[in-house]
């Protein structure tokens, strides 16, 4: 049983897929992560995230740097997203990803082109987005709860700037995979969310039989 994840930035879709991941007793990847890693040892080690080679190094990062929680702050996700356009590194990255999704038992995986490229064959694909907006709003209160002293507008502008990235990219861009169930969370509360997407994915399972 393989469920895909993909989503826009603050969709909301890390939390449904860890949320998957506990209710169906599934391992669980958070892709983002390995692309945070390699933006962070890039720019660690003085290299240029947006140099296909020294990008393509940081994916050599080591394992315990997937556990450093300022791979979480926004400067990492911006870093990510520059680093994620590279198809040398998307194709470093791509074995370890499918092989977690192909593990014996099944797997949740989480990221932006999971359905459609990393687990094409996935069980159920899921498509977690909201508006720009309320995306934003979700960051901001996250960012200000944590101390943050982004406005608004800022975070907005920021969240936009990384979705267009994403989409844009000639290589594995963000999209929806044909087959994927599109869930949008704008107006649900967070319960809400988890709810309707453990429900696909029980509909998912009762449909295999
Ligand atoms: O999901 P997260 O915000 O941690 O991802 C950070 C960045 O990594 C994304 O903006 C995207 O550019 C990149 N990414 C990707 N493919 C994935 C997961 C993340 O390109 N499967």
């Amino acid at each position: 049983m393989i469920v895909a994840v993909d989503g826009p930035t603050a969709s909301g879709k890390g939390t449904i897929a860890a949320a998957i991941a506990r209710r169906f007793g599934l391992p669980h990847l958070d892709t983002g992560l390995l692309y945070r890693a390699t933006g962070w040892q890039t720019s660690c080690a003085g290299g240029d995230v947006d140099a296909p080679a020294d990008a393509l190094a940081g994916t050599s990062f080591p394992a315990s740097l997937l556990c450093d929680p300022r791979l979480r702050t926004e400067d990492a996700g911006a870093l990510a997203s520059r680093v994620s356009v590279h198809p040398a590194v998307r194709e470093a990255l791509f074995q370890r990803q499918r092989d977690f999704a192909t593990q014996p038992g099944g797997a949740v995986l989480d990221g932006r082109d999971i359905g459609t490229v990393i687990a094409p064959d996935a069980d159920v694909k899921l498509f977690v987005t909201a508006s720009v907006q309320e995306r934003a709003r979700r960051r901001w209160l996250e960012l200000s709860a944590r101390g943050g002293e982004f406005s608004l507008a800022e975070v907005e502008r920021d969240i936009a700037r990384r979705d267009a990235r994403d989409m844009s990219r000639a290589d594995a861009p963000l999209r929806p995979a044909m087959d994927a169930l599109i869930l949008d969370t704008t107006a649900f509360a967070r319960e809400q969310a988890i709810e309707a997407a453990i429900e696909a994915v029980a509909q998912a399972m009762r449909a295999r039989g």
